[in-house]
């Protein structure tokens, strides 16, 4: 069933369609529900409602019905305003069947090359330092190659695959898209005796000893023809030649690679600096099939390529002449994947590798239609942070390693695909094609494709969402474009060209996502009253700390993220006021104390020691929270003018560079040095826990909910309480604050009055659901379902399946069995360690 919404048609985006999920028809989730609104608005009942925007969020992306949604004074003010705009009486009403969506703006305009718009920042002087352990660099691992054969080396790993190298030729680009490689099933790699799974081991080091296999050669038939040196071919020569020396100079600076032991790849000796992909996407075998032409520097001639890779099946490797080339799979280290080791002849300066991903790429979310908002066709996305793109394309995993990238990708007819890169229209065959001009680690290589439709916010910025989702999430986003320009003037130049968003089928396992050019977002930050924005600020705030300045290694995560919720707070307290962006922060500082009490000593450290450990296990509010809370101080001690120019001195000299913890604290000692002393940087950076130096804000308005709470645990009744007006976040801390001993009457009281179970706003709801597990209110159970059911974001999965184990282990058990396959990867890893760590 469809509906859809017309408004004062004098206001912009005035039309949305609502289409209900199809396993969720209307009339169920009334059911579920108490006190429901009709779906025919007119007249006063219309009092009743919230504006379209919130109407649409709950109802199009999970498929409850509208009438679900908690209206806010804010949005009976918009109502009443466009009520009297429309002069009609009746703004709001519902029609069937829904007028056809004329699609705004279905491709973002193009803007000139990234080159041209802005040349990258002259190198700072300074080179990363070597983390401890890093190999040592000799003057001969600068670029100037050394050429000598490589015949005869040994491989020294546990599968062999022999190439021949005599093959017909075929053309390798515009080809069409069945390879010759063998479908689903066909010329798998032989399982390895893999070297013991368990932890993880030094990744730098493979082992020894591992057992042989020699298997008959899977790739292709074919020989590829001798590769393009460059694949971006631009009218644009003089863009092109400024490119071309940005990249001669940073080529003649390539400094070492810092050692990640999460990655199989020696940087240091052969580079992957480009890569070019061409895939077909298969929907119905959920494989990702074609090649990854990967440009090198050959900075030790004599040395092979190392790539990883992981669960997927290669297919065959070709040289620079298009000729095969030996190459073996290595063994395996769980969770981290295999080395591809491939032999390069003397004059390679790129391989291109033949591959599919499988359906246990971990990367890659192939969606049901009926896990859309849509409910009609397929969805594919890719999450590639931190050690995923692995997963789906072989490559040099690491954050030290920054590539360029093109790619040409073919999908059915009705779906459109969106990558974090600039796009570059379709060609002839159909193929979808994008380029990154700006050198990225890969972990900020991404695609989705879906039903996807765009909206533009301004000329740089807009959504793509599926049709039915994408009026309220323009709305919802409408602020972006001043998001970025209050970024711009606090950091320095936006340097990606376009920043849109799409927003993704709730399966999506993160908030958000900060793929260049693209935001990936969660539907559930669509709450119809941009109350839940400061996720864009956050990853919109990436674009500078991490995607500019890169952490190096995941050991320095907090590089990312602990500059990055401070970027996002000064975006914040920019566009919405001190106020706001304080009660957000002091809103995280509760949250990190509290996690904080669940967490090893290790896991407190903000430069974290991962040997033997997933870079996931490192993930917790401590690179977040407390890495803000360290900028915070370090603002509060030099003051904001001089803080705020060695923040932009950061980024513009480190721009396009990865760094090191240590390459932080020697830029902060070399610039601020005699002023910070007072800061014990090594107990923010090395030890446990919270310095007691952390800034800890207050703010009126939540100071005014902790006297409500208290009120309420002396007794009053919910009623009595002051909570006009109050924000999401004086809500969320209501409910955090709420005494532990709740009984199930008392949670009804307190339903009856502020209608939690209905809550459109996800933050509220997930909040509102766990309190509910914990103190058995059945009343939320129906809502409960369905939220496991529809939404696979980990950080609401985590604390409702935790209090399901802990309440009533074997409801959490089935409830998980029932929905485990909708959810991603990244999201199974971590409730698997919840819900079946038992057995
Ligand atoms: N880059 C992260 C998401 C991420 C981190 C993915 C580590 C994989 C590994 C993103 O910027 C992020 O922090 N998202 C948050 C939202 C934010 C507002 C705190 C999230 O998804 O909850
Ligand atoms: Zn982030």
């Amino acid at each position: 069933m469809a509906c859809a919404f017309a408004l004062n048609p004098q206001l912009p985006d005035t039309t949305l369609n609502v289409v209900p999920l199809p396993h969720r028809k209307l009339t169920e989730s009334r059911e579920s529900l108490p006190d429901p609104v009709a779906p025919e608005l007119i007249g006063s009942e219309r009092q009743k409602v919230s504006p379209p925007s919130v109407m649409q969020n709950w109802s199009a992306v999970f498929g409850a019905s509208p009438d679900h949604v908690r209206v806010t004074d804010e949005l009976q003010a918009l109502l009443c305003r466009q009520e009297k705009n429309s002069g009609s009486g009746v703004p709001y009403h519902w029609q069937r069947p829904p007028p056809t969506v004329t699609k705004i703006d279905s491709e973002p305009p193009q803007l000139p090359p990234l080159d041209v718009l802005d040349p990258p920042a002259p190198l700072h002087p300074e080179q990363p330092t070597r983390g401890a352990g890093a190999p040592d660099i000799g003057p001969e691992d600068r670029p100037t190659r050394t050429r000598k054969t490589i015949a005869g080396r040994s491989m020294g790993t546990s599968v062999v695959a022999e190439v021949s190298a005599s093959r017909s030729t075929k053309s390798m680009r515009h080809r069409k898209p069945d390879l010759g490689i063998p479908g689903p099933g066909k010329g798998r790699v032989p399982k390895e005796v893999s070297n013991r799974p368990g932890r993880l081991r030094d990744a730098s080091r493979p082992p020894v000893g591992a057992c042989r296999v020699r298997r008959p050669d899977p790739a292709p038939p074919v020989a590829w023809p001798p590769m393009r040196r460059t694949t971006l071919v631009s009218p644009l020569l003089p863009a092109l030649l400024l490119a071309a020396a940005c990249r001669s100079l940073a080529t003649s600076e390539r400094p070492p690679v810092v050692r990640d032991i999460h990655s199989f790849a020696e940087p240091n000796r052969v580079r992957v600096e480009h890569v070019d992909l061409d895939l077909e996407l298969d929907f119905q075998a959920r494989e990702a099939r074609g090649t990854a032409e990967l440009g090198l520097a050959r900075i030790d001639g004599d040395a092979p390529l190392v790539v990883d890779t992981h669960d997927l099946e290669i297919l065959g490797v070709y040289g620079s002449d298009g000729k095969a080339r030996k190459w073996s799979l290595g063994p395996g280290a769980e969770r981290l994947g295999r080395p591809l080791t491939i032999q390069l002849e003397e004059d390679d300066e790129r391989v291109r590798i033949a591959y599919h991903t499988t359906a246990s790429s971990e990367a890659m979310q192939w969606l049901e239609p009926e896990q859309t908002a849509g409910g009609r066709r397929p969805f594919l996305f890719t999450q590639g942070q931190a050690i995923l793109t692995r997963s789906w394309i072989p490559l040099q995993d690491s954050p030290g390693v920054r590539v360029t990238w093109s790619a040409h990708v073919r999908c059915p007819e009705d779906l459109t695909v969106v990558m974090s890169a600039e796009r570059q229209g379709r060609d002839p065959e159909g193929n979808w094609r994008f380029r990154m001009d700006r050198a990225v680690p890969p972990y900020l290589i991404a695609m989705a494709c879906g039903d996807l439709e765009f909206r533009a916010i301004s000329q740089r910025c807009g959504v793509w969402a599926e049709p039915g989702v994408a009026m309220a999430a323009r709305a919802e986003l409408e602020d972006t474009e001043s998001m970025v320009a209050a970024a711009e003037k606090l950091f320095g130049p936006y340097r990606w060209g376009r920043y849109d968003l799409l927003i993704l089928p709730p399966s999506f396992p993160y908030g958000g996502m900060e793929n260049p050019t693209l935001t990936f977002a969660t539907p559930t930050i669509l709450a119809g009253d941009k109350s839940l924005v400061a996720l864009v600020a956050h990853e919109l705030a990436h674009s500078w700390s991490g995607n500019l300045v890169t952490n190096a290694t995941w050991s320095d995560f907090w590089l990312n993220e602990g500059f990055t919720v401070y970027c996002e707070n000064r975006i914040m307290e920019v566009l919405y006021g001190p106020e706001r962006a304080a009660t957000e922060r002091v809103l995280e500082i509760g949250e990190l104390e509290d996690e904080m009490k669940t967490l090893e000593p290790w896991q407190q450290v903000l430069h974290t020691n991962l040997a033997g450990h997933h870079p996931d296990d490192g993930f917790s509010g401590v690179p977040y929270t407390k890495g803000a809370l360290l900028l915070t101080r370090l603002e509060q001690v030099v003051g904001r003018e001089r803080w705020d120019a060695f923040l932009r001195g950061w980024f513009d000299g480190h721009a396009f560079r990865s760094v090191t913890t240590a390459d932080f604290l020697a830029y902060l000692e070399a610039q601020l040095g005699s002023e910070i002393g007072s800061v014990d940087l090594v107990a923010w950076t090395e030890q446990p826990g919270l310095p007691a130096d952390a800034p800890r804000p207050k703010t009126a308005s939540l100071t005014a909910v902790d006297a409500e709470v208290a009120s309420y645990a002396r007794g009053s009744a919910p009623g009595e309480l002051a909570t006009q007006g109050w924000t999401t976040q004086q809500w969320l801390r209501f409910l955090r604050g709420l005494p532990d001993t709740l009984t199930s009457e008392q949670m009804a009281a307190l339903d009856q009055a502020f209608g939690f179970t209905r809550s459109g706003n996800s933050e509220i709801l997930c909040q509102w659901l766990e309190l509910s597990i914990r103190h058995r209110y059945a009343v939320a159970d129906p809502e409960l379902e369905r939220f496991l059911h529809d939404v696979g974001r980990r950080k609401f999965l985590k604390p409702l399946y935790t209090a399901l184990m802990e309440t009533d282990p074997g409801r959490g058990k089935k409830l998980y069995e029932e929905n485990r396959a909708r959810y991603h990867s990244v999201s199974v890893a971590t409730l698997d360690g919840i819900v079946r760590k038992s057995g």
